[in-house]
């Protein structure tokens, strides 16, 4: 085996902050994954790949994330992908937060609002409300959320890559039209993180990606003690 390639829900398990609520797969697009080993490159493997990817799929539109100036983005310009945007990947480590601090952000008060959590699998979730509003049971993903008056606000999302994995991914904070101009963000983010302990113990780091022209998400993160870990472009392929 010299390669393989595959598709997959858009990342975050296709959650998409553009469309808050949304928990579902994004309609119409598809994560590509492409991997040639080293030693096979630049023989006209990648490209024989993308052509049977392209074959078998009804997918209208080809994702993928690159390292600025890596064989991957070259690979893409080569094919056609257009360069749709920018994304930082930022870290949290568990060992540089002040359990302390990040219990006092949690616990401030917020008038009017008030925390809720839930646990589960995200695997065909419906929505962030139906899943606040169903039971929770054990499984990969926490969800924070702020709520008022039974209306959600805002909330985040994280994933722990397996049973044991030392890192979780997440996403978000989103904060709904009608709630902004409070901290939130912040504070959905800091309950997820002191959450995200308290389910899953194991769990050493954080990781979460974003847009890289987003200031308010930036300054969220790096206020929580995030900090940078990559910059990656993404690029898409719009089929026929
Ligand atoms: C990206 C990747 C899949 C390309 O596989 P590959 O088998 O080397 O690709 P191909 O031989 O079909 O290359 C096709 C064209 O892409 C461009 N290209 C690929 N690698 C390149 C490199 N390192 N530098 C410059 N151009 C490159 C070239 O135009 C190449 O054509 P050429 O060799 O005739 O000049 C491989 O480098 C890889 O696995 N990288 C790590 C994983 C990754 O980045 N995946 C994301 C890509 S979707």
């Amino acid at each position: 085996m010299v390669g393989t390639a595959g598709l997959w829900p858009v990342s975050p398990l296709g959650l998409d902050f553009r469309q808050p609520r949304r928990l579902a797969a994004e309609p119409g697009a598809a994560e590509l994954r492409l991997y040639v080993k080293p030693g096979w490159r630049r023989r006209g493997v990648g490209s024989r790949l993308l052509t049977a990817v392209r074959e078998h799929t009804t997918e209208p539109r080809l994702i993928v994330d690159v390292a600025s100036g890596s064989p991957g983005e070259a690979f893409c310009l080569r094919h056609g992908f257009r360069h749709t945007g920018s994304r930082r990947h930022e870290l949290l480590t568990y060992c540089d937060v002040h359990q302390a601090w990040l219990g006092e952000l949690v616990d401030a008060e917020h008038p009017g609002y008030r925390l809720t959590h839930w646990t589960g699998d995200l695997a065909d979730a419906p929505g962030v409300d139906e899943l606040l509003r169903g039971p929770g049971r054990p499984g990969n993903a926490v969800l924070t959320a702020a709520e008022t008056d039974g209306d959600l606000a805002a909330y985040a999302v994280a994933v722990v890559d397996a049973p044991a994995a030392p890192r979780a991914h997440q996403y978000g904070p989103a904060v709904l039209a009608g709630h902004r101009g409070r901290p939130l963000g912040r504070w959905v983010t800091a309950a997820l993180i002191q959450r995200i302990r308290e389910v899953h113990p194991h769990v050493a780091e954080i990781e979460a990606a974003g847009a890289d022209d987003d200031p308010h998400l930036l300054a969220t993160r790096r206020h929580l003690g995030f900090r940078l870990l990559r910059r990656t472009r993404r690029y898409e392929l719009a089929l026929p």
